[in-house]
């Protein structure tokens, strides 16, 4: 199964978005398997963001991100990563598709609300760099019957 690590910005915290953005996911029919608030280190954020190192725009998005609350998830359904992504929109918010989540929530590039694992091996990464194993869930929803079709 794919997981993607998809985490809600300080401004999407700040602005009351978690609850808006938790349900674009789950009403796609992904399954939540990990969450939580954290106020992440100078260090985690660096680590995260390691191959933007060399960006003009670098030390502003680490205290961007370092601004306040992060609410880190991990969402688990069929091809995560890349749906995840389309979920969240472009980077820049002003050529995010309306229907995305920076298409509806967010105006500029440097406030735009959340983020998304590029790849099934950044996801991979990021999730060990964010979450403990006890954290990340494996359960089956309800409805999971309903979302998938049976093999
Ligand atoms: P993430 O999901 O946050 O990783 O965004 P992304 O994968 O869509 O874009 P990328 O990894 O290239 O950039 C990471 C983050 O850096 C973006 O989401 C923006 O918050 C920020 N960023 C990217 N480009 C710019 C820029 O040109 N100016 C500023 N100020 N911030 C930028
Ligand atoms: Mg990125």
């Amino acid at each position: 199964c794919v997981h993607s690590f998809i985490a809600i910005k300080p401004d999407g915290v700040q602005r009351g978005l978690i609850g808006p953005i938790i349900s674009r996911f789950e009403n796609r029919g992904f399954k939540l398997v990990g969450i939580k608030l954290v106020s992440p280190s100078k260090k985690h954020l660096e680590e995260h963001y390691a191959d933007l190192a060399e960006k003009s725009f670098f030390q502003g998005l680490i205290a961007y991100m370092g601004s306040g609350p992060v609410c880190a998830m991990i969402w688990e359904g069929r091809d995560a990563v890349k749906t995840g992504r389309s979920i969240l929109g472009a980077t820049n918010p002003l050529a995010s598709a309306p229907g995305t989540i920076r298409g509806d929530f967010a105006l500029d590039v440097g406030r735009n609300v959340c983020h998304g694992s590029d790849t099934v091996d950044n996801a991979k990464k990021e999730i060990a760099l964010w979450f403990e194993e006890t954290e990340i869930q494996s359960w089956k929803p309800a409805a999971f019957d309903w979302v998938y079709e049976k093999p």
